[in-house]
């Protein structure tokens, strides 16, 4: 079985750290996230993973030189396909699928999912189903911001509702941005212009009835805002590999911390944050609820902040800080 993973995104949301590294390539508990997704598409079923590479691509390439991905004791096939110009979800699908030549049932993962759905139960599902596609749900308790699905007894997908007002829809079931689809749902992409998955090729298939839903109430989160990140990264903060081949000073302070090749001075006080690889944390600085990849300099004290790769935080007390600027 074939599973095209998305991961050509700009990653914008969580800027500066994608200005050096793509968003599935960032880790979560010190293992990139597009490993972890891997080895659970391979746990399901899948034995060929097909990256659609967009922005990037040679980051991919350089962590997974050879044609096969190995974590723990599960092994898969890896394809690139990579198309400089954006695509869009859709457009992204399909030309990843005739790079490879699928012609069959596939799946289609986002690579910033990080969730405990068993790929299997949901390729049984759509066996079941017996329609063009199915989509995975996941209920949120406030769907106001989200596109939410509407099925009908049988599962069959009704209508998306966009950023729903409080009363218009009674469902609160989200897009969880797993698919099982068939060959055939590639012919309704048109080819070579940016199409969206969410937009464009689920409506049509609401419209010719082809479209089930598989709503579960697994472990979920999209990556893609530095909250929800830092909250994928927290889940491990119990494992034992929490904290891996880092330098903690026996006076500093940590608690809920994921670090890879940290360094924390003297007196340094950290709380729910990961440290990724390179991270410094000088001596009685202070970091809580932060993303670092760069330094925190002595005197200075971080609350809520993104710190990329070659960000330098001076002394002083700051909330919600980015460095370097994303927007510049
Ligand atoms: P933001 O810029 O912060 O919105 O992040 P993003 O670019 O990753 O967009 P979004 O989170 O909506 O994308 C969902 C998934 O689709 C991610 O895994 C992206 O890498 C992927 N994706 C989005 N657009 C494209 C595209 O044009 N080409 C490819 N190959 N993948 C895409």
């Amino acid at each position: 079985m074939f599973a095209v993973v998305l991961v050509g995104g700009f990653g914008t949301r969580l800027r500066p750290l994608t200005n050096t590294v793509p968003k599935p390539m960032l880790p979560i508990g010190n293992v990139p996230m597009v490993v972890r997704l891997a080895a659970r598409l391979a746990a399901g079923g899948v034995t060929d993973i097909v990256l659609a590479l967009g922005f990037q691509p040679d980051a991919f390439r350089a962590a997974f030189p050879g044609d096969s991905l190995t974590h723990g004791d599960t092994t898969v096939h890896l394809h690139y396909a990579v198309k400089p110009e954006p695509r869009d979800t859709a457009g992204a699908i399909k030309f990843a699928a005739d790079a490879v030549g699928i012609d069959g049932t596939f799946v289609v993962a986002n690579g910033d999912i990080v969730t405990g759905l068993a790929i299997d139960d949901l390729i049984r599902a759509h066996r079941e189903g017996g329609r063009e596609a199915t989509i995975h749900l996941t209920p949120v308790d406030d769907p106001s911001s989200f596109g939410v699905v509407e099925l009908d007894d049988a599962q069959l997908v009704q209508r998306f509702v966009e950023k729903p007002a409080p009363g218009e829809t009674s469902s609160n079931l989200i897009n969880a941005g797993t698919y099982v689809m068939e060959a055939s749902v590639l012919d309704r992409i048109a080819a070579d212009v940016p199409v969206s998955v969410e937009r464009v090729t689920f409506p049509d298939l609401v419209a010719a009835g082809d479209l089930v839903g598989y709503p579960t109430n697994d472990s979920w989160i999209d990556t893609g805002r530095p909250e929800f990140y830092l909250e994928a990264n927290l889940a491990y903060a119990e494992s034992e590999r929490a904290i891996v081949e880092s330098e903690l000073a026996a006076t500093s302070r940590i608690s809920q911390v994921i670090a890879d090749r940290a360094t924390i001075g003297e007196n340094a006080v950290v709380s729910r944050s990961v440290l990724l690889p390179g991270a410094v944390i000088e001596k009685n600085a202070r970091v809580e609820n932060s993303l670092v990849w760069g330094r925190v300099s002595s005197g200075a004290s971080i609350i809520d902040a993104v710190i990329g790769q070659d960000g330098v935080v001076p002394p002083g007390d700051y909330r919600g800080l980015r460095l370097p600027d994303p927007t510049r």
